[in-house]
């Protein structure tokens, strides 16, 4: 199937492999015309869905970042495989996967050494010689320099979402200081793969459609998801329990931790149902707790049913806490924190410098307004470390029981600042458009069909004259510009039968073809046909362009269309 369907977006325009006359390279694909046009209709759907309906704003940032930031993110240390090299043939493999296909057993809590011994026994799947070395850790991020002299070490993103954090103080400003509030971006992302030979699955370049949601960690809950609540959802917990149960009963069941997790889940099936995935084969699976990435504290992750691999992941809706924005806060120095307002003010006691501003002033002439500035605006640090060793260092100046004491007092408060914490929905996108291409896959008396939702086929109409004649072409290519100047796909095509140019159009999927004949002529209507059912009605010309707009965007149905007829 797969095959087939591969075979089908190669020959028609989908996609192609990159560098192919220069022997190819893994891991990377080129979108050609018609999967360029796909994977745009599918990225909009998803700003539709996941900006404008919500309410987000999509950045778009580098997609090189210095080398401070996958420090500060964990990347560097943990956005590791473990690999292993054969020292006959030099062809390198994931040792746990090695592990577990040669011996049967799962590798995943084995320590580097427990795995090295292990390979050492397995003999090299490319040279059949048993000469493995000693598992090492390979970081799938590819480094580069930032500027000549190598002076800089940066590294191509491994996931979009790095951009939304590090700008988390200037976003919070543009959302008017309030939580909660989303962030999207639509871009690149790279990963150095150890052996991509899965087509569109894995990709060492690809493109992720994140969305970071920004919240208040003492409100859990996200009002809209009223509006899901009853959506059913197919869940395979780490338990290994798989059930199909409401966004609602899940979270209030704690299956999911909260509501914006059952929100998430139930607009993501939403999302993959609309680009044209079967819901049956749609399941979203709780990751066990030793596969979570370094920074997430739960994930389900959607995954498709496909024919040729079975489930794969094609989104990630990770938990991710509070884990980027403190690592960024540590590692920069900027704090990166909300202000969140009590419904009511509350009154407390805290401890402050009572100051002698007298003795200060004496003894500290020219600075003392300096100093003084700081023990008005010290923190419960500074108070601490004066009651435990009776001085405190200010502006470089020691300040001990004669100018300073500690006093309790009351204060009212409006709010405190917190961490956001952050709930990530990620999405693959070529893997989905991969998905939507194996799932609209059909064959109809030996002929291959891409039976694509109208609003997501690359090419939503096609025009024909019946047969190539002047008067026939005239009405056909007049018809075709007013489509287009709609802003619709349109193709016309004038070779062959008729039946051979629906043939072709329906192997790419256009939806709907109007054909001009004879009767044109006579009665001014054309004919509509649908390429899922092959059923025609027929049309004014008058009206066509308007009824074909509205096929394409599912305002009407074609069998809605052929009743009033
Ligand atoms: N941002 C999640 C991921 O890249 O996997």
């Amino acid at each position: 199937m797969q095959d087939k369907v591969l075979e089908l977006a190669i020959r028609r325009g989908f996609i192609y492999p990159s560098y192919e006359i220069y022997g190819g390279v893994g891991g990377f694909y080129d979108y050609a015309p018609l999967g360029a046009i796909l994977k745009k209709k599918i990225e909009d759907k998803w700003r539709k869905i996941f900006c404008i309906e919500e309410g987000f704003y999509e950045i778009h940032c580098p997609t090189i970042a210095p080398e401070e930031v996958f420090i500060a993110s964990g990347h560097v240390k943990n956005f590791v495989d473990p690999l292993v090299t054969c020292e006959n043939c030099r062809e390198s493999f994931r040792a746990d996967h090695l592990i577990e296909e040669s011996m049967n057993i799962s590798a995943s809590n084995m320590s580097y050494e427990e795995m090295s011994k292990l390979v050492k026994q397995i003999s090299c799947p490319n040279c059949g010689k048993k000469a493995f070395g000693d598992v090492y850790s390979y970081n799938l991020m590819f480094k580069t320099a930032i500027g000549p002299g190598g002076k800089r070490t940066g590294y191509l993103r491994p996931e979009t979402a790095q951009n939304i954090f590090i700008l988390f103080n200037r976003l919070y400003e543009f959302s008017r200081k309030k939580l909660p509030f989303g962030i999207t971006q639509i871009g690149k992302a790279y990963r150095n793969e150890i052996s991509p030979r899965q087509g569109l699955i894995r990709l060492r370049e690809f493109t992720q459609a994140e969305l970071e949601y920004f919240f208040d960690p003492r409100n859990e809950s996200i009002d809209r998801f009223k509006l899901y609540e009853n959506e059913k959802l197919r869940l395979l917990t780490r338990e290994n329990k798989e059930f199909e149960i409401t966004a609602k009963e899940a979270v209030e069941k704690g299956i999911l931790i909260n509501e914006i997790f059952g929100y998430f889940l139930a607009l993501t099936k939403r999302f993959l149902v609309e680009v044209g995935i079967d819901e049956k084969r749609i399941r979203f699976r709780q990751h066990l707790k030793e596969e979570l990435a370094h920074y997430a504290r739960d994930c389900w992750d959607a995954e498709v049913f496909t024919e040729r691999y079975g489930y794969i992941e094609v989104v990630g809706i990770a938990d991710r806490g509070d884990y980027d924005l403190k690592a960024h806060e540590r590692h920069s120095n900027v704090e990166m924190k909300a202000f969140v307002s009590y419904e009511k003010p509350v009154t407390i006691k805290m401890k402050v410098f009572e100051l002698n501003l007298k003795e200060i002033g004496k003894t500290f002439r020219k600075k003392a307004k300096e100093i003084i500035k700081e023990l008005e605006n010290a923190d419960e640090k500074l108070i601490e470390e004066f009651e435990k060793k009776g001085f405190v260092k200010v502006c470089n100046e020691v300040l001990d029981s004669r100018f300073l004491k500690v006093k309790e007092v009351e204060k009212k408060v409006h709010g405190e600042k917190v961490v956001p914490h952050v709930i990530e929905p990620s999405f693959g996108i070529d893997r989905i458009l991969y998905c939507v291409l194996e799932s609209a896959y059909r064959e109809r008396n030996g002929k291959k069909i891409l039976s694509f939702k109208p609003d997501i086929a690359p090419i939503s109409v096609a025009v024909f004259p019946l047969v190539s004649k002047d008067e026939l072409k005239d009405i056909a290519l007049e018809l075709l510009r007013k489509i287009r100047a709609r802003g619709i796909y349109a193709i016309y095509d004038e070779k062959d039968s008729i039946g051979r140019r629906y043939a072709r159009v329906d192997e790419i999927g256009v939806p709907f073809a109007i054909t001009v004949d004879f009767d044109t002529l006579k009665d001014s209507t054309v004919t509509v046909r649908f390429r899922d059912t092959t059923e025609q009605v027929r049309i004014s010309t008058a009206e066509v362009v308007d009824v074909v707009e509205e096929l394409v965007n599912g305002k009407i149905k074609f069998e809605e269309l052929k009743m009033k007829k």
